[in-house]
């Protein structure tokens, strides 16, 4: 069966557009509830992480560029960074208020964000996915590495 998914929605209602997305990845109130078990994990090493993700951004002129803009409301980028990090990972109802935050951080990096926009072109901040998700995957298998080896010693 194929369902209709209304474009014009999707770009203007942040709840159909979370919605979509939620049935396109088949993300559930069980995901939150992962991410707010990972937190546990992950939290210490969130200044690392952004500290890694600046490092990698900031090593290409192509990117560099976007970091020269300043907007009006510009402030201290790796607090902001670090905050909207454990956010995501602590937050146990993603409820409207908080979509709506996602939805506007998303939005400073389009041009719609009027004085705020940075415009960032996608194809970066899809590689910074992908560079997130080997982070994240490195640290859970470090962390699974440490269990197996604490797990291995207790019965030896
Ligand atoms: C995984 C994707 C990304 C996330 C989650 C993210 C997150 C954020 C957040 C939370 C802010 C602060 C927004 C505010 O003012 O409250 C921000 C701003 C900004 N982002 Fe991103 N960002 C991403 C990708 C990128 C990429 C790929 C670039 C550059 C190519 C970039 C460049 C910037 C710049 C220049 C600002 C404004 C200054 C700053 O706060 O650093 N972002 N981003």
């Amino acid at each position: 069966m194929t369902e209709h998914i209304d474009i014009n929605q999707i770009n203007s209602n942040f709840r159909y557009r979370f919605d979509y997305l939620s049935k396109f990845l088949n993300f559930t109130s069980n995901d939150i509830a992962m991410l707010n078990k990972f937190a546990i994990i992950i939290l210490s090493h969130i200044p690392v992480i952004v500290d890694t993700v600046y490092r990698k951004l900031l090593s290409f002129d192509i990117i560099k560029q976007y970091f020269l803009i300043r907007n009006d409301s510009f402030e201290d980028p790796l607090t902001k960074k670090i905050y909207i990090l454990k956010r995501i990972l602590t937050q146990i109802e993603w409820n409207d208020t908080f979509l709506q935050n996602l939805s506007r951080i998303g939005k400073i990096h389009t041009n719609k964000a009027g004085s705020s926009s940075i415009n960032v072109d996608y194809i970066h901040i899809c590689v910074l996915f992908g560079f997130l998700e080997h982070i994240l995957i490195d640290i859970f298998y470090g962390q699974l590495k440490i269990l197996i080896i604490k797990i291995n010693m207790e019965y030896l």
